[in-house]
């Protein structure tokens, strides 16, 4: 019999019938690092973006809080939290953005895998069987919702154009008042170790989304042949080539972004020091 077959055998102890796999290797090792990567992820995240504090430090702006709505930073686009905000409730800048990186992800293709079988056990593996007996699909609620990947694709490249601006941003360092040559204050380009971070969390960002599978389909879908559209060939592929390790980016790309965050959080808190390389 072959390792990977599904078998039926009865469970003398109990007089049920129970499926099980036939798999003699540890197949749930994997699952069970999903299992403990996405959790830990998500108990950071989750953390980070309740906190409302020590997300800026001189040029660096955590992702987490980027776009900076409302808010205590420079940063800021519009300024301070308004009067007409309700006071009893929680604030903090993370809120009113995170939402659409996460639930990009969430609808990802490549995590969709991943979380069904590390969370849901749907299936716990390939060629393990499920506990359940009924599988609906994602053609039906409450799955069905997974579709809204296509737009979230569209929000997530605009915060992504963001970060990109932010990383840029990231290279200009503030100069007080005198320090050298000019009265006022000023800024000049510089290289810290957070610009770099910052840097790096955008270029593997972009690999993650730039690869995505809908944007394969924008790209490449509805044409018979793209013999006669070199450009879209040439952006097919490109999206093609990085859709092949999607699931390299994406782990990458989910750890660059909390680390981050957790950079410009310790430096701001006194704890890391930034190193200024130039
Ligand atoms: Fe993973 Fe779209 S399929 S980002």
């Amino acid at each position: 019999m072959a390792t990977s077959e599904l078998v039926q055998v009865d469970l003398p102890d109990k007089g049920l019938k129970a499926r099980v796999t036939a798999r003699r290797d540890w197949w749930w090792i994997p699952q069970a690092l999903t299992f403990l990567g996405f959790s830990s992820f998500l108990i950071y995240g989750n953390w980070a973006a309740w906190q409302g504090n020590h997300y800026v430090y001189g040029p660096y702006l955590s992702p987490f809080y980027s776009p900076e709505l409302w808010g205590n930073s420079p940063h800021a686009w519009f300024g301070p939290l308004p009067q007409w905000y309700p006071q009893f409730l929680p604030y903090s800048p993370a809120l009113l953005i995170l939402w659409i990186p996460g639930l990009f992800r969430l609808t990802c293709y490549y995590y969709r895998g991943a979380y069904y079988k590390a969370f849901w056990a749907d299936p716990p593996g390939c060629t393990v069987a499920e506990p359940r007996k009924k599988f609906r699909g994602e053609n039906s609620f409450p799955l069905i919702w997974q579709n809204i990947h296509r737009y979230f694709l569209f929000l997530s490249l605009g915060v992504l154009a963001i970060l990109i601006y932010d990383a840029f941003q990231a290279f200009w360092f503030e100069v007080p008042a005198g320090l050298s040559g000019p009265a006022e204050s000023h800024t000049e380009f510089g290289i810290g170790v957070g610009s770099l971070v910052l840097l790096t969390n955008c270029v593997l960002l972009s690999l993650y989304l730039l690869g995505c599978h809908s944007l394969r389909h924008l790209t490449g879908g509805r044409l018979d042949s793209l013999q006669r559209k070199p450009i879209r060939k040439t952006c097919y592929e490109c999206v093609s080539g990085l859709n092949k390790r999607h699931m390299r980016w994406a782990w990458f790309s989910l750890f660059s972004v909390g680390f981050s965050d957790l950079y410009v959080r310790m430096c701001s808190m006194g704890i890391w020091t930034d190193m200024r390389l130039f």
